[in-house]
């Protein structure tokens, strides 16, 4: 179960802060998960990491000063996380989750050519929304890389023909800047979605790891119950059976560490990156309470 985070489990860090004994002492097993993103937005893979996996060590490094990817081009992007995950390295860690859908997009199939330990990517959940009973659109919101790439091209060709792709520029940054909901939000995505409000939408697809953060504002724009789909429950389980058939889980019997990097100076970053992830727990407990969602 993901209990609320307490103070004492985390270390808040810059990019080139090195974490505490985090480089000495670890078994195999407990060398922690890295898991990286532009910003703040795979910290909503982090939280579902810690429901699922709640016993190991987690670094989450946030490319905050580079953000948004989104806006990119691919080679900048695959720079950027070739950084990201030298650093994760560094940091010894024993499996890497790409938690960012762009950059996963760009790098996830160079870098598993690179590594030897398990990479773990995300994709927009095209597949389980497009196995949804019902009529309509399928919705897959995502920054405009994600949706050029071959990757997502391939996906559309095996799942899209309900789809349509929805590039949002400008809603990371919302995210970033803690703006979860609101007049401002609700213009944007009014913006970015209008002319399929009007329409039959079977299901909305949050194809960037920045989204989750906006599903109350998201769904405020749909018929109750339009189902929103995140991958991230599909690419922790990805990173469990990955865990296990190399036999790198954890054995610890108690909550493990979680350590924030960033590239950015700003400090407040760190904390932001901390109360995220506060949010997500609050989230999963009220999804546990009833509220109904439908998950890849
Ligand atoms: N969180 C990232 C994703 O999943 C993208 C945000 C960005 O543009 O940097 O695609």
């Amino acid at each position: 179960r993901l209990e609320k985070p307490g103070a004492s489990r985390y270390n808040l860090q810059r990019m080139n802060g090195a974490p505490p004994g985090i480089s000495e002492g670890f078994t195999l097993d407990q060398r922690p998960v890295g898991l990286l993103d532009s910003g703040l937005g795979g910290i909503s893979v982090l939280g579902e990491a810690l429901r699922q996996l709640p016993n190991e060590d987690y670094v989450y490094y946030g490319d905050t000063a580079n953000a948004p990817y989104g806006d990119k081009t691919p080679e900048e992007v695959l720079g950027l996380v070739h950084q990201a995950v030298e650093r994760l390295i560094e940091l010894r860690c024993k499996a890497i989750v790409i938690a960012c859908n762009t950059a996963t997009s760009v790098s996830a199939g160079k870098l598993r050519q690179e590594l030897a330990l398990p990479i773990i990517g995300m994709e927009p959940a095209l597949k389980p929304a497009s196995l949804l009973p019902g009529e309509g659109k399928i919705l897959v919101m995502a920054t405009r890389v994600t949706l050029a790439l071959p990757k997502f091209q391939a996906l559309m060709a095996q799942y899209g023909r309900d789809a349509v792709p929805v590039p949002c520029p400008g809603l990371m940054e919302c995210v970033e800047r803690g703006e979860l909901e609101g007049p401002q939000v609700t213009a944007l995505l009014r913006q970015l979605l209008g002319p399929w409000l009007s329409q039959p939408v079977k299901a909305v697809v949050l194809g960037c790891t920045h989204y989750p953060f906006l599903r109350k504002a998201i769904a405020a724009l749909f018929p109750e119950g339009t189902p929103l789909i995140d991958g991230n429950a599909g690419s922790v389980r990805q990173l469990r059976r990955r865990l296990e058939e190399q036999d790198l889980l954890s054995d610890r019997q108690e909550p493990g560490r979680i350590t924030f990097l960033s590239s950015s100076e700003d400090p407040s970053v760190l904390q932001r990156m901390q109360t995220m992830l506060e949010l997500c727990a609050n989230e999963s407990e009220s999804a546990r309470a009833g509220e109904k969602e439908v998950r890849s």
